[in-house]
């Protein structure tokens, strides 16, 4: 059996460490993951640390000298939130975009192309007008974050008429799932609306519910995402398109935060967030036979019960 060789960049957050466990799972995949533990936690891959065919590196992607001797690169490397993003600009530009830039740098310097399975945002699509949302929906930033998330992508595609970059985006709605709420993120706040709800019942705390609730979103399962990066990385042709992943289904924040907690509370709304995310998977289904696995019902009741124990 070939092994197939990958970099996952950002392996120690939150979707990073949950698509090493995927990968380590099959036996034909090495990994090397790098993260410059910005928001990140060493804690995440610390069960993944003995295992042989995972290397670990405290670097930034900007620091990588070349990408040689990988078949994939999963990049993951971000400032994945969208309110700092309005306040400390060029670092969110630094980490969102110059970061995966020299990612396609290297390729073209060192002329070689591994599959780049990107991690991009529905944020692009901010208040979408179809509903479900298909992949060609027009694009409507409205956060700095959505706009460099974008920007990525139009650097693949036009980048790619000059050169032979082979890369999937896969366009996440809203991820929840182990490990997605680090204590120690100064950022932590704007981090998955399910890790807050979960944390603040564990403290005792009532969950804060933003505007009227009745905002909605498409929930997907974190190792849901991780399949998608594999299916990305295995198709057998270079397909070079971005790729919608949600579940395919709504709920709103405040029947969220119900299904939590009775304790809630209502503060003001944030601006800079969209009214609905809803993601038509279709593209996805089709072309890289990806489906969704988790149930979000599920989830939450186990870990409400673990947490009410
Ligand atoms: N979580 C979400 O809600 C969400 C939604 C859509 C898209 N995404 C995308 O998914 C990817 C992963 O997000 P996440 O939720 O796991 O975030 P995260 O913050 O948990 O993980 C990102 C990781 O990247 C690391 N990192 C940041 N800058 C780096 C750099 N220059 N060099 C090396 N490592 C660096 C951080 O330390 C962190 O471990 C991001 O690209 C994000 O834009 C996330």
């Amino acid at each position: 059996m070939a092994i197939k060789n990958a970099l996952v960049t950002g392996v120690a957050g939150f979707i990073g460490s949950n698509l090493l466990d995927y990968l380590l799972e099959k036996t034909d995949w090495q990994v090397h993951g790098i993260d410059n533990l910005s928001t990140g936690n060493r804690k995440n891959i610390a069960g993944q640390m003995n295992d042989r065919r995972f290397t670990f590196s405290v670097m930034s992607v900007s620091d990588l000298a070349s990408l040689q001797g990988y078949d994939y690169v999963f990049h993951l490397a971000a400032l994945p939130r969208i309110q700092p993003s309005f306040e400390y600009i060029n670092e969110h530009i630094e980490a969102n975009l110059n970061q995966s830039i020299h990612l396609i740098e290297l390729m073209i310097k060192e002329e070689h192309f591994p599959r780049l399975v990107y991690s991009g945002s529905s944020a692009i699509y901010g208040t979408p007008q179809q509903i479900p949302t298909p992949e060609n929906e027009k694009v409507d930033c409205l956060s700095p974050y959505a706009f460099q998330k974008y920007e990525v992508e139009r650097y693949l595609d036009l980048i790619s008429t000059r050169y032979p970059l082979d890369y999937v985006t896969l366009r996440y709605f809203n991820p929840y799932g182990p490990r997605s709420f680090n204590p120690d993120n100064p950022f932590n706040a704007y981090s998955s609306v399910v890790g807050i709800f979960l944390n603040r019942l564990k403290k005792g705390d009532p969950l804060l519910v933003t505007g009227t609730g009745a905002q909605r979103r498409d929930f997907i399962h974190v190792q849901d995402l991780a399949k998608a990066n594999y299916c990305a990385a295995i198709h057998p042709e270079r397909i070079n398109t971005a790729f919608n992943i949600g579940f395919g289904s709504t709920l709103s924040i405040l029947d969220l935060a119900k299904m939590i907690s009775d304790e809630y509370e209502m503060i003001p709304e944030r601006e800079g967030e969209a009214e609905i995310t809803f993601a038509d998977t279709t593209k996805a289904r089709e072309v890289l036979g990806w489906e969704p696995e988790y149930q979000l019902e599920t989830y939450l009741k186990k870990e409400v019960a673990t947490i009410n124990e």
